[in-house]
């Protein structure tokens, strides 16, 4: 570990952190940079207030030319966002969130769905050009959706690290009618969302109090 001496901060880390230097610790074994480090980890907090500064389509591509890069079980790739812009389609969203999660899905910069495709297996000649029909692989829906599920969530994590690697906060909300988003924004059943995810330059009072980690120890064990 190494001690970091007080340096000054990015505009960009301190608007998003508050911090004005890094004084904690770094370890010597990771390669990102510490300023990398507490952009995405160790200052990156979960926002649930934000700025009035407008998230552009051009942020978005730029997220997800990272977020592409999440692996997959055999490439399948089935995270979807959904970018609620327009105000008649956010009133929509906001009335399937449970109340304590609507004023800041009102008035967040912007708001994505995100959504599991269920028929991701219609991609794979493309996605998995070396197995040949992977399709039929995924004849059963269940597990398909099963295997959907479980692999957007993890392009889901990648997204909101994305999101911080854009100089932005997200707030992530699991806090909503899914059955009721699917029936108003995915009405041929395909797409089943699972998270929503405010975005933008947190604003006054935008964080909880932090709460406590488990440790490596509490975590991990050894064979
Ligand atoms: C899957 C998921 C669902 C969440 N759902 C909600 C929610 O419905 N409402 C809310 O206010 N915060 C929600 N959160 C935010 C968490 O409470 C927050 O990310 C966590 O406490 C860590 O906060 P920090 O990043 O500031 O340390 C959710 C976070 C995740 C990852």
């Amino acid at each position: 570990m190494t001690t970091l001496d007080t340096r000054p901060l990015t505009d960009t880390l301190t608007s998003l952190t508050g911090l004005t230097g890094l004084t904690g610790t770094a370890h010597d074994e990771l390669a990102l940079d510490a300023y990398a480090q507490e952009l995405l980890f160790r200052s990156a907090r979960t926002a649930n207030t934000f700025s009035d500064e407008p998230v552009s389509d051009e942020q978005v591509r730029a997220i997800y030319d990272l977020v592409k890069w999440a692996p997959t079980a055999m490439n399948t790739q089935p995270l979807r966002v959904v970018l609620v812009r327009t105000p008649a389609a956010r009133e929509r969203l906001v009335s399937h969130l449970a109340d304590g999660n609507k004023a800041k899905t009102a008035a967040a910069p912007l708001v994505a769905i995100l959504a599991a495709d269920t028929g991701f297996h219609e991609h794979l000649d493309e996605l998995l050009p070396y197995v040949e029909n992977a399709k039929a692989r995924f004849a059963d829906d269940e597990a398909r959706e099963k295997v959907a599920r479980f692999n957007a969530t993890l392009q889901a994590g990648y997204f909101l690290l994305g999101i911080r690697a854009a100089g932005l906060a997200a707030g992530p909300m699991g806090g909503f009618d899914a059955a009721g988003v699917d029936a108003d924004f995915f009405a041929d059943g395909r797409l089943k969302s699972f998270l929503v995810v405010n975005i933008g330059r947190p604003g006054e009072d935008a964080w909880m109090n932090r709460l406590p980690r488990l440790e490596h120890d509490d975590v991990v064990t050894v064979l």
